[in-house]
């Protein structure tokens, strides 16, 4: 590394994006910013590799379908809370292998596994010391390989992640990188490391101004993500004699893409797991990649999120990508509004990211279901619309992290975690102090909702209802318990509960060397019939209700893939969603309040035609003809086919 010169910011501050000239309305010109950034993947050798043709593109033996991302129904695997195979307390790839059957029995297509890399295991295996290996508590790449190769031959497309935006303060790159700056410092002084970092040769994000000054004021209007962890973005690392740059925790430095090393270096970690054999990458904190404050051009802050670098730089590895191999995407995870995030499915017709998560979408189905009042699951709809044809939303209910409500008014926010905290009786939810957590809610879809059965069940409807691909959390699947209080993020990380037996079947440790308890031990926890070996065996159980529903969306197109529509009904509970495609309609109708209710469905050209009941979570439902007002019970979600005229 060549670090030479005086000691300041690495990076140019504020206002140089927005007078770029390759920006123009805020559309970015990927060939212009990628110049220096991306040489070796220029332009010219991405058009010269597609102009090969389709027959050059790199399988992984999967069938060649660009769009099966819309198609598919996800399963997200938290590796080390999924089943282990050693005795050791926490699990293994070996135990997603072994656990396959149970993820193809259900009906699941594709599983997106968290991080598995090596990693110290601060931040759940998001800070990785090394992009290629797997941590050896997890297994080997030989583990993944076949993990790969064995969800392949069930038919099951494999998502990995792609933690681009940091690092573990472990990872080589960094220790190599503050030993140097150490040396820097003691042998040619102070002011010899200034000059190097605007030569941008630095894989992190420096600022060389004094300890005694205090964190730096540059991008200071960026906010902190981990409110309850993280006072800046900012940590004075000694030995290097400067202010580290962090969007998450201090101990996550966050990559310089600025540097053309680091971009060749991390497309290659790209390829390398493509070359591996997984379909698709979830594109981890994806806002962050780049630094800069300052102002878009439309006039918008600029706050060092969704900086026009960052798409340019996505739709180059787009582009790589879809050049050389076949049928593969990129997931990202972009916790911001529609407008910010739709850009990042790109221009024309989508050449951006594959797909995204629905981070808007997931809390407005709780607001409904909080507040009884169906807008907020129409808003969730409207919001959702006019993405590229190719491009997919990838919704879901829950994940290993808390619950996050960044994307919904700030006292919104507030209330609810100050409902969370003060319990609420009328919806069942429990007093939990620890419950609020950094800009969420640190608790399983089974808390958020009252522990109540029905609405549970009116939620995992809903995942299969609504537009987009749904994505289940493991666990979900047969209503998993958090552990409150006591373990962090961990409490809605715990382990998957496979029978009834001690640690739930999920290893043969000693319970107190589990890595997170399991919620089977806890006495203080209702997890009595809450395993997939009991649930299997009844045909009501959570889990059997799961499975018709991913049947079912998986005999329906208009569940699919079809438009949804609003359908005004006479009462602000009852939301009712047409989804149609030319070949079929079916109707989505949700009692959102924690009542029965009685409602008129605006529907007036299909009163009388014959229906099919596709799911109800109300086991007395009986209906035959679609009548132009409806008796929905508490909580009912009712699924149902419009079927043809009998004339
Ligand atoms: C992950 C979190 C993680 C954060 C920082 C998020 O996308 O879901 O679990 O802490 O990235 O890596």
């Amino acid at each position: 590394m060549d670090v030479m010169g005086t000691v300041r910011a690495v990076k140019t501050a504020s206002n140089e994006i927005a007078s770029s000239s390759a920006v123009t309305n805020g559309v970015v010109d990927a060939g212009k910013q990628l110049d220096t950034a991306a040489a070796p993947l220029s332009a010219a050798a991405d058009a010269s590799q597609a102009a090969e043709g389709a027959r050059q593109l790199i399988s992984n033996g999967m069938p060649s379908n660009p769009n099966w991302i819309q198609e598919a129904t996800f399963y997200q695997v938290y590796p080390r809370a999924f089943l282990d195979t050693t005795g050791s307390g926490q699990g293994d790839l070996r135990g997603v292998i072994n656990r396959l059957d149970h993820i193809q029995d259900m009906g699941i297509d594709a599983i997106h596994l968290n991080p598995f890399f090596k990693s110290p295991m601060r931040d759940g295996g998001y800070d990785i010391s090394d992009f290629r290996g797997v941590d050896p508590s997890l297994g080997t790449i030989a583990d993944a390989k076949e993990l790969i190769d064995e969800a392949h031959k069930r038919g099951i497309r494999v998502m990995t992640e792609n933690v681009a935006n940091h690092t573990s303060n472990m990872h080589p790159w960094f220790t190599d990188e503050v030993a140097q700056l150490k040396y820097i410092h003691a042998n040619e002084g102070g002011h010899a490391a200034l000059e190097a970092l605007d030569k941008n040769d630095l894989k992190y994000v420096w600022d060389f101004t004094s300890e005694a000054d205090g964190p730096p004021k540059l991008w200071s209007d960026t906010r902190t993500i981990f409110e309850d962890y993280e006072d800046g973005n900012w940590t004075w690392v000694p030995e290097a004699q400067g202010w580290n740059w962090h969007r998450f925790f201090n101990h996550q430095p966050d990559l310089n893409w600025d540097n053309p090393v680091v971009v060749k270096d991390m497309i290659a970690n790209s390829d390398y797991w493509f070359d591996l054999g997984v379909d698709a990458q979830r594109m981890d904190a994806v806002p962050y990649l780049f630094e800069r404050t300052g102002t878009f051009p439309d006039g918008r802050p600029m706050v060092g999120e969704n900086l026009p670098e960052t798409h340019a730089m996505l739709k180059k590895m787009r582009a790589h990508t879809d050049a050389k191999y076949d049928s593969r995407a990129f997931v990202g995870e972009a916790n911001m509004m529609p407008e910010e995030t739709t850009p990042y499915f790109g221009s024309g017709p989508g050449d951006e990211l594959h797909a995204l998560y629905n981070f808007p979408e997931m809390p407005r189905k709780y607001l409904s279901m909080w507040s009884g009042d169906k807008k907020h699951i129409a808003e969730a709809i409207e919001m959702s619309k006019g993405i590229p044809k190719n491009s997919a939303w990838l919704t879901f209910n829950r994940n290993h992290d808390e619950m996050t409500l960044e994307k919904v008014p700030e006292q919104v926010r507030l209330d609810l975690q100050e409902m969370f905290r003060k319990g609420n009786p009328e919806l069942g939810i429990k007093p939990d102090p620890d419950a609020p957590r950094n800009l969420g809610i640190s608790l399983r879809q089974w808390e958020l909702l009252g522990e109540n059965d029905v609405r549970n069940r009116q939620m995992n409807a809903l995942l299969y209802t609504m537009p987009g691909t749904p994505v289940l959390y493991n666990g979900d699947e047969i209503g998993m318990r958090s552990i409150r209080g006591m373990y962090d993020r961990d409490g809605v990380r715990t382990p998957m509960q496979w029978d009834d037996s001690v640690n739930g079947g999920f290893s043969s440790a000693d319970p107190k060397d589990l890595f997170i308890p399991s919620a089977v031990n806890d006495a203080k926890v209702a997890s009595d019939g809450v395993n997939v070996a009991a649930q299997r065996l009844d045909p009501n159980s959570t889990l059997n209700h799961v499975k018709k529903l991913i049947a079912m969306r998986h005999g329906s197109e208009a569940l699919q893939k079809g438009a949804a529509d609003i359908i005004p009904t006479s009462s602000d509970h009852v939301s009712a969603i047409m989804r149609s495609t030319d070949n079929e309609q079916v109707l989505v109708l949700n009692n959102v309040k924690w009542t029965p209710e009685s409602s008129s469905i605006d529907l007036p050209e299909l009163v009388g035609r014959r229906v099919e009941v596709l799911d109800s979570n109300n086991p007395d439902r009986v209906i035959s003809t679609l009548p132009g007002k409806i008796d929905l019970a508490s909580n009912e979600s009712l699924t149902l086919r419009i079927l043809p005229d009998e004339a």
